[in-house]
């Protein structure tokens, strides 16, 4: 086929600007054939682009020769064309389409070029699998959906920019070679050509070039960073990701939270039309551990725990008893009104589930009309039965579901539990946003594997001021100046005020078991940068993906990212990873080792 060019036309307008008021005009368009019918003398082809679609039509009327071009047309051929705005007679108004008042009868028609039949249809809610889908992922970003996520990922990243710089932020950049800084991931290493055997590595985030920044004055830094932390994908994580990070200087607590409740309702208002109330609700890590086993809870449904522990601390069914006794506890949710739906088979099923987070089962309580249906209530005393009773409020109808064990794994267990019961009896609403900081996180965490304290955020979180003496004594008490913002059950950001003073960041290094000068060597750099003048400060970073994807109502962040990895932090669409040549490699001073079988099979 012979293709043309757009010489002598310039597009007037996008297919979706287009309306009633336009009638009459002489309008160019260019887009993506989406349908071409012919009805008999008439042919109707649908133009899109990236702002939606408009009608094109042909008929009689038509010159001949673009008549007959036009029957050529083909989904997804690209053309432009010139033409006149038509109101469509009443029975033609198609009330779905934003430009269904109208159509454009073409004068003039261009095929700039053809398309082959694409692996999947270009349209909304295909029912393809992924892996073709990112194997053409251009094809798949054409697609509607696709491209409002992009278009509100745009959105929400010009608000940023826009909410930052009007509070006083300064816009800058972060290197991408840099020194490992602990995040709590593995790094994604880069070999110098230049210096043999040493590597750079990307930034897991730009945490202490930021806090170098307050030290240098720059008073309040924003950024639209790039991140990268090799660590195992979830639905809500990628090897590269996106932040919006910032930081401020002689700023508290209340300020950063405060500013940052300000850009959440106006992101909200602007982008989704959605009224959002502040302040939000400030839970601090014990309680939310307490009521929903997360320090990331989804407050759309309720399902709190509820402490049964003194109830059956002295029962003879050991599963209670001896949980109780090892320091563990006994904790429940209600779930109101559905004990008819928990079948034995439905209880069995979410008895499995629990395992998967290390409980050995799930005991319940089912009140029925005529009495209680229950695995465990034999092994109870009547007293101890109706204290249960008591405890939870249950009423007919209702189930309880019980675990025992240590606190972490109740926590964990019951927690999922919760999600999972909200999950597969629907109890989520999905119009809801429901936004929450949890703070007075515990600074450090006992890392069982390496015996010995980690830290819960990043080693330059600052303790609350009058744990700072337990940093030694009693490590595991120590709270931290940190909070995270959670939305519908996921953290979308966190912060927290620093360490700026020299001999606090050594005890920090300390407390985590880093010798003097393996602190030095490492970390001697921002050490030494505290001498000289630091100022107080603190700031926030959100996962710009998660938070698009909430607002664009995915379940994945790899729907709001143009080009995502898969689960196995593959491409698929270019192969990346892959191997390189072996001069590129000789010019490192690398070698491969691993046969390529031998790592797969480590997976
Ligand atoms: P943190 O490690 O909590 O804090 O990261 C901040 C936010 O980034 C998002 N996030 C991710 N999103 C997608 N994929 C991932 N692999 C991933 N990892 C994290 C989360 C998280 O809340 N420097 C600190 C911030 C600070 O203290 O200012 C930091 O990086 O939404």
């Amino acid at each position: 086929m012979q293709f043309e060019t757009m010489a002598g036309l310039k597009r007037t307008h996008m297919c979706t600007e287009l309306s009633a008021k336009n009638q009459g005009e002489t309008v160019t368009l260019t887009g993506w054939v989406a349908r071409n019918r012919k009805l008999g003398g008439v042919n109707f082809v649908t133009l899109r682009d990236r702002t939606g679609i408009v009608q094109l039509s042909f008929n009689d009327e038509s010159d001949r020769a673009i008549f007959e071009k036009a029957e050529q047309l083909k989904s997804e051929y690209v053309i432009a064309v010139q033409g006149t705005v038509l109101l469509r007679t009443p029975e033609n108004i198609n009330p779905q389409m934003k430009t269904g008042e109208i159509e454009v009868f073409v004068t003039e028609l261009r095929i700039l070029n053809g398309a082959e039949t694409t692996p999947f249809y270009i349209e909304e809610d295909i029912d393809t699998n992924d892996a073709l889908r990112l194997k053409y992922r251009y094809l798949d970003l054409r697609r509607p959906d696709m491209q409002r996520n992009m278009i509100l990922r745009h959105k929400i990243t010009k608000l940023a920019r826009d909410y930052f710089d009007k509070n006083g932020f300064l816009e800058l950049e972060t290197p991408m070679l840099t020194k490992s800084t602990p995040e709590g991931a593995r790094d994604y290493l880069v070999p110098s050509r230049v210096h043999p055997g040493s590597f750079y590595a990307l930034p897991q985030s730009p945490q202490l070039y930021k806090q170098l920044l307050m030290l240098a004055g720059y008073d309040r830094y924003f950024q639209v960073a790039r991140c990268f932390r090799d660590e195992d994908l979830r639905a809500d994580r990628q090897p590269e990701f996106t932040q919006l990070d910032m930081e401020l200087s002689f700023a508290d607590i209340d300020t950063i939270i405060e500013l940052n409740e300000g850009f959440l309702k106006k992101i909200f208002e602007e982008v989704l039309d959605v009224k959002v109330e502040t302040p939000f609700l400030r839970l601090p890590y014990s309680e939310a551990m307490d009521r929903f086993g997360s320090d990331k809870p989804d407050t759309r449904f309720g399902m709190e725990f509820i402490d049964i522990s003194d109830a059956v601390k002295d029962c003879d069914f050991k599963v209670f008893s001896g949980a109780i006794e090892q320091g563990g506890s006994v904790r429940c949710i209600v779930v109101e009104g559905l004990g008819e739906k928990m079948t034995r088979k439905t209880l069995d099923s979410l008895g499995e589930y629990v395992k998967t987070y290390r409980a050995k089962g799930m005991a319940w309580i089912v009140v029925e009309d005529g009495g209680l249906r229950s695995q465990i209530t034999k092994f109870l005393s009547e007293s101890e039965v109706q204290a249960i009773l008591n405890k939870t409020q249950a009423k007919v109808g209702d189930a309880i579901l019980i675990i025992a064990d240590t606190n972490q794994v109740v926590y964990d267990a019951l927690g999922n539990l919760r999600l999972e019961v909200a999950r597969r009896f629907d109890l989520i609403d999905k119009n809801k946003f429901n936004f929450l900081w949890v703070t007075d996180f515990p600074l450090l965490e006992y890392d069982e594997d390496e015996n010995r304290y980690v830290a819960k955020h990043h080693p330059f979180t600052h303790p609350v001021d009058e744990d700072i003496d337990k940093l030694e004594t009693a490590p595991g008490e120590v709270r931290a100046k940190a909070y995270d913002i959670i939305l519908n059950g996921t953290e979308i950001g966190g912060g927290s005020l620093r360490i700026f003073h020299t001999d606090l960041q050594e005890k920090m290094f300390k407390a985590l078991g880093f010798t003097k000068e393996e602190a030095w060597e490492r970390f001697g750099f921002l050490m030494e940068a505290f001498k000289y003048g630091t100022p107080p400060h603190g700031g926030l970073a959100y996962g710009l993906d998660r938070l698009v994807m909430i607002m664009a109502g995915c379940d994945s962040i790899r729907d709001v990212i143009p080009f995502p990895k898969v689960q196995t932090a593959a491409e698929i669409m270019n192969g990346s990873p892959s191997e390189v040549d072996k001069k590129q490699l000789d010019e490192l001073f690398i070698a491969v080792t691993a046969a390529k079988e031998e790592s797969e099979q480590k997976g």
